[in-house]
């Protein structure tokens, strides 16, 4: 939001008047525009009762060190009073390499939990029976191995596979555009996802199979427009992946979801969720023809801007995740992740973990918010927002269209460099102080503030290669490599890649003994020099 010399404008880079009046609504339909909610366009939200009907998942993403000490924090969060699980995966096993991996050195637990083979999916959800949770996981490249470990392990507590519930990020395509944790190149990526929707199908209906992200993309820059813009784009690509090998779109599609950014521009965010409903069941239906009014509901996640957060005065980050959190649920999140005021200096404490979830609660039951759907429709500015943001992301979806479609833009760099020109006019907006980031560039102190720290032992690794050598010494090792070739026989044809490395991983192959199969049969991925 610019101050100061120019005109104020929003994050989208369109002026934001002084005052919106009945002839910003001239040509508004509130007929076609919103609908009711719970019904196409689905403007208003998802659900006909929305928080009435059920409060939004409070969805804590954690992960750190080891699966114990995971489930420790997980157990404590449930005791706090979360509603949804989030696994934070540690940067080895994001890649599809073992902790014993020599590129693992120094980042075994550090980012998340790290996770070699089925006993850590085990230890990580040990004493939370997997019937009454949905779990997600932030897992994209190697998805399908932990969505196949944690079936495993459901199946070894006793729990059937369709009574698992949860969410696999599983969105490759975003981690070529923003992140970087992609192995394989963009079309055998394509394909183990078309693979993972047509499994899930069949055997993990209540699994979310993929939440395709403008989280990141947001992180790294990403104006609200093109956030949602190039998201969308991301799951047009997904959805013809998947009819062109074979599915019909209502099969899978129901069980699309998706996950945004909550900035602190709190009436822009209401727009841009309200704008990206509405944009994807017109997609789902002109473009794709789906007919289940599930497969054209965009349902989402939504995490607090970390990159708001600052290192300076680390406890006004509280006041900005609280805006944050009203930004999505003002905007009709179905989950919400809220950040921990000292995320901009380490991983979170149990204190600062509890204040964040604390944070969603006061929302969730001392304020009006959930006791009515949609409050904010009907607002001369909200609804002129709504449109004005519809309309510029389509203009950003053609043009990604007339490209050939997201992954022919993504080759080109197109995405990366509208995002990497859209955090360069922020950055010099700060420098300039036309954007006031308080603490940081005024309202500043010489205090220093030093949050009680959570600090990560670097000797997990070795616990986790005793781990995996214990795992191999038990195992059957003539039926982990029939397993593997049965894994290979599969990547070099076209069946369904998921049984048989679900087979490979039950024979306790950890995960990137399987990775590295798919290494050789598809290569991995090198950015292209446009980058
Ligand atoms: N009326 C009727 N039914 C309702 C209702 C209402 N008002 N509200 C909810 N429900 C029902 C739903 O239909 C659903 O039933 P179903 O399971 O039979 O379909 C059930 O209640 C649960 O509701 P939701 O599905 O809306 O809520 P969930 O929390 O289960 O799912 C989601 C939300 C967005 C669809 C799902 O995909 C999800 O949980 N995503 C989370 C993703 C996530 O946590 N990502 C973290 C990423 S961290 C990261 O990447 C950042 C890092 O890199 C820094």
């Amino acid at each position: 939001m610019g101050e100061g010399a120019q005109e104020p404008t929003t994050v989208s880079g369109f002026p934001i008047e002084a005052v919106y009046g009945p002839d910003a609504l001239a040509d508004f339909e509130p007929a076609t525009s919103l609908g009711e909610p719970g019904t196409y366009p689905f403007t208003r939200g998802v659900y006909p009762t929305m928080y009435r009907g059920r409060r939004w998942t409070m969805r804590q993403y954690a992960g750190m060190s080891t699966a114990e000490e995971s489930n420790r924090r997980y157990k404590y969060l449930l005791e706090q009073g979360t509603t949804g699980l989030s696994v934070a995966f540690d940067l080895p096993t994001q890649m599809g390499y073992d902790s014993s991996a020599a590129i693992a050195d120094g980042e075994v637990g550090k980012v998340g939990v790290a996770i070699d083979t089925v006993e850590d999916m085990k230890a990580l959800f040990d004493g939370i029976p997997l019937d009454q949770v949905s779990t997600s996981m932030t897992i994209n490249a190697p998805a399908s191995l932990l969505l196949l470990m944690y079936q495993i392990a459901g199946e070894e507590q006793g729990v059937a596979p369709g009574q698992l519930r949860g969410t696999i990020q599983n969105d490759v395509l975003k981690e070529y555009i923003a992140r970087g944790t992609y192995i394989y190149p963009p079309a055998p990526s394509l394909r183990i996802i078309a693979d993972t929707f047509g499994y899930c199908a069949e055997h993990l209906p209540r699994f979310n199979t993929i939440s395709i992200s403008g989280y990141h993309m947001g992180e790294a820059g990403a104006t609200p427009v093109q956030e949602i813009a190039f998201t969308l784009a991301d799951g047009i690509a997904y959805v013809q992946a998947a009819i062109d090998a074979g599915l019909d779109v209502d099969a899978f599609a129901p069980r699309l979801s998706f996950f945004f950014v909550a900035r602190s521009t709190l009436l822009e965010e209401v727009a841009k969720f309200r704008a990206a409903r509405r944009l994807w069941a017109s997609i789902m239906r002109d473009r794709f023809g789906a007919r289940d009014p599930k497969s054209q509901m965009l349902r989402f996640h939504t995490q607090t801007a970390g990159v708001q957060l600052t290192a300076q005065q680390p406890e006004v980050n509280l006041v900005r995740v609280a805006i944050q959190a009203l930004a999505a649920t003002l905007g009709g999140t179905q989950s919400l992740h809220t950040n921990s005021y000292d995320e901009a200096l380490a991983l979170p404490t149990e204190k600062s973990a509890r204040l964040a979830l604390r944070t969603q609660q006061v929302i969730a039951h001392e304020t009006d918010v959930p006791a009515t759907v949609d409050p904010l429709a009907g607002s001369y500015l909200i609804e002129s927002l709504t449109d004005r943001i519809e309309a510029e992301a389509r203009g950003y979806l053609q043009r990604i269209d007339d490209m050939g479609g997201a992954v022919a833009a993504i080759e080109e760099g197109y995405q990366k460099g509208e995002i990497e020109r859209a955090a360069y006019e922020l950055a010099k907006d700060v420098d300039a102080e036309r954007q006031i980031v308080v603490g940081v560039n005024r309202y500043r102190t010489d205090e220093e503030i030093t949050p009680d720290l959570q600090r990560i032992d670097e000797s997990i690794r070795d616990g986790q290669i005793a781990r995996i050598d214990r795992v191999k010494a038990e195992r059957d090792q003539a039926g982990v490599d029939t397993a593997l070739d049965e894994v290979r026989r599969a990547a070099e044809g076209d069946d369904n890649l998921l049984p048989p490395m679900r087979e490979a991983l039950r024979r306790r192959a950890t995960l990137q003994e399987v990775c590295d199969v798919l290494r050789d049969e598809f290569g991995a991925y090198v950015p292209s020099e446009t980058f």
